[in-house]
């Protein structure tokens, strides 16, 4: 299993998490981070930091959010980025593409209060 960062960093993008990260398996997309689940080591330090709540473990995502564990791994697959197991974050690992999914989502912007 691993942890997942679902809709809610969409738009947001806050930046913490890849900070805290020990394996480097934050992923910067376009309009969102993405977890590599094969990278996660399950640490929960990601999800602890996240202001806007956007990272759950995969066994606990809430509602919608269950497809963003698919989402999250897809993300690495040919149909995105290719990249597979990047290894680690680098800075040839950034890119401005997101799943499919994540193109098409509404704006997300904050609340305000
Ligand atoms: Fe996104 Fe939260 Fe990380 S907004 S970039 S999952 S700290």
């Amino acid at each position: 299993m691993t942890y997942v960062i679902n809709e809610a960093c969409i738009d947001i993008k806050d930046g913490a998490c890849v900070d805290v990260c020990p394996v480097d398996c934050i992923y910067e997309g376009g309009r969102m981070f993405y977890i590599q689940p094969d990278e996660c080591i399950n640490c929960a330090i990601c999800e602890s930091v996240c202001p806007v709540d956007a990272i759950w473990h995969a066994d606990e995502l809430p509602g919608v959010s269950n497809e963003f564990t698919r989402i999250n791994a897809e993300f690495f697959g040919d149909s995105v980025t290719g990249w597979g197991q990047p290894g680690g974050l680098a800075l040839e690992y950034h890119t401005a593409l997101d799943h499919p999914d994540v193109q098409d989502w509404p704006v997300n912007a904050p609340s305000g209060d």
